[in-house]
């Protein structure tokens, strides 16, 4: 039986985690994705909005058509831009407010973060967020190359022990990946506040031979991009001590 998005949706929301990454529903293992899907529960509000917003908003994979992502919003879309795990949204709300012109993507598989996400969507009615609530590695195979103008990728998880460092989104293959989907002129920023995370993004990033660090002195690494959004994990890392680097790599393989 075909399936519609809203089936599809209705079916993922309804699985035993709250939400299933399409690689879930379809039996494979792992991809990218290692964290808890779903926290806390949710306000009623929050509920109705992840029942009657989200599927509005929410990107499907199996049905959008990745030929003409600027497609999938009402108003015209210059550019298109894409935040990896976006947790509470703080970040990809501010920008999509300050770019109404550019399309953004945000792909979150936390239940809680997506509910947070709808609330601030909701509020301050916004019409350039669509959504995706799986893993990011599932968006970037579906991308056709050179859809994006920019993929952010801040603060994420850790991995801070060896045996787990495989479970870090920054792998080869994501940067690959990464790499095909943007744009010739396009940018993948990153933001740690682990050291050791910042120094294998730069070890993955230099032998990709793909994009170029564009720090050219001590500080545009040290201190925040302008008009940079500070996130949830960014202002607990300041309250723990924690200095964040903020990692800004150019597609070069043009
Ligand atoms: C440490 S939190 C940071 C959240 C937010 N960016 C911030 O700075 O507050 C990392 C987030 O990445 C999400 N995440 C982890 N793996 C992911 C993947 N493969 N695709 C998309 N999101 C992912 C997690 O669900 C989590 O919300």
């Amino acid at each position: 039986m075909m399936m519609n998005g809203q089936d599809r949706h209705r079916q993922m929301t309804k699985s035993a985690d709250g939400i299933a990454s399409s690689s879930q529903a379809a039996g494979h293992s792992h991809g990218s994705f290692f964290g808890r899907r779903k926290g806390h529960k949710l306000r009623n509000h929050q509920t109705d909005l992840m029942e009657h917003l989200l599927p509005r908003l929410t990107l499907d994979l199996a049905t959008a058509d990745a030929s003409a992502p600027a497609s999938l919003f009402d108003a015209p879309v210059d550019e298109m831009r894409l935040e990896i795990g976006f947790g509470g949204g703080e970040h990809l709300v501010a920008e999509a407010l300050a770019h109404p012109r550019t399309g953004f993507i945000g792909c979150e598989p936390y239940i809680n973060g997506m509910a947070k996400i709808l609330s601030l969507i909701e509020a301050n009615n916004i019409a350039n967020i669509r959504l995706f609530a799986g893993d990011a590695a599932e968006l970037l195979d579906w991308a056709r190359a050179g859809s994006f103008k920019r993929i952010d990728l801040i603060h994420p998880d850790p991995w801070p022990k060896r045996r787990h460092w495989k479970r870090r989104f920054v792998q080869d293959a994501t940067i690959a990946q990464m790499s095909r989907v943007l744009d010739p002129a396009g940018e993948f920023r990153f933001v740690s506040d682990i050291d050791d995370y910042c120094s294998w993004t730069l070890m993955h990033m230099q032998r990709s031979n793909d994009f170029a660090w564009t720090a050219e002195r001590a500080d545009d690494w040290r201190k925040p991009w302008p008009h940079y959004t500070m996130t949830r994990y960014g202002r607990k890392a300041e309250r723990e001590g924690r200095k964040a680097a903020y990692l800004i790599f150019k597609r070069t393989n043009a």
